[in-house]
């Protein structure tokens, strides 16, 4: 694989807000998960689960992703995969001696760039839902404790036509500093 083929995904892939009514089979889903969970994580810690919510149980969750009439387009998504906190299991809870709670959320972080990048990989748009219901994806999940959802990724085919946009990004010469 050479650099060019990386910048190649990292520039295709984009947030996709409109969505195709093509099914996406479920064993791709369970597949692009299983290679996102490849992700480091503090201490190899994984506090981590990846819930995708598919068929019938997808419009309760899709409106806990749309607070204020938000995210509308999620409605539209195959899948609704919840990345969640799970810090159960006794090698986390041995990592977590080890180091500060708040890594947690750099490893949720870090969990979902692997898996928006496995999803496009695999020809399907995503978006990454910041804006949800926190307290309602619990519930709807029955979790007991308060284990932190960061957000839920919406996945499908990106609807036919739907044009890939340029990037905005700052420049390297504001984000970038090579210290000799
Ligand atoms: C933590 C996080 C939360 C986000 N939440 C939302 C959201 O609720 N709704 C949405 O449409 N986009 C959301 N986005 C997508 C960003 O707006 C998007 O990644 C950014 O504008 C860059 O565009 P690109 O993903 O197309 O490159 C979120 C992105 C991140 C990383």
């Amino acid at each position: 694989m050479e650099l060019s083929d990386i910048e190649e995904l990292y520039l295709h892939r984009q947030s996709c807000r409109e969505f195709s009514d093509r099914e996406v089979d479920e064993e791709l889903i369970r597949e692009v998960c299983r290679i996102a969970l490849l992700s480091p994580s503090a201490c190899n810690a994984q506090p981590w689960q990846l819930i995708a919510v598919m068929g019938d149980k997808l419009p309760e969750f899709a409106k806990a992703v749309q607070p204020m009439g938000m995210n509308k387009f999620a409605s539209s998504a195959k899948a609704l995969i919840v990345v969640a906190e799970d810090t159960s299991g006794g090698i986390m809870k041995f990592g977590s001696i080890f180091r500060e709670n708040t890594y947690i959320k750099n490893d949720l972080g870090l969990l979902t760039a692997h898996l928006i990048l496995a999803a496009e990989a695999a020809g399907l748009g995503t978006c990454i839902l910041g804006a949800r219901d926190e307290k309602r994806l619990r519930e709807l999940l029955g979790f007991k404790k308060e284990r932190h959802i960061p957000h839920v990724v919406a996945v499908g085919y990106p609807k036919e036509g739907y044009g890939l946009r340029e990037k905005k990004r700052k420049s390297l010469d504001e984000t970038f500093t090579l210290l000799k």
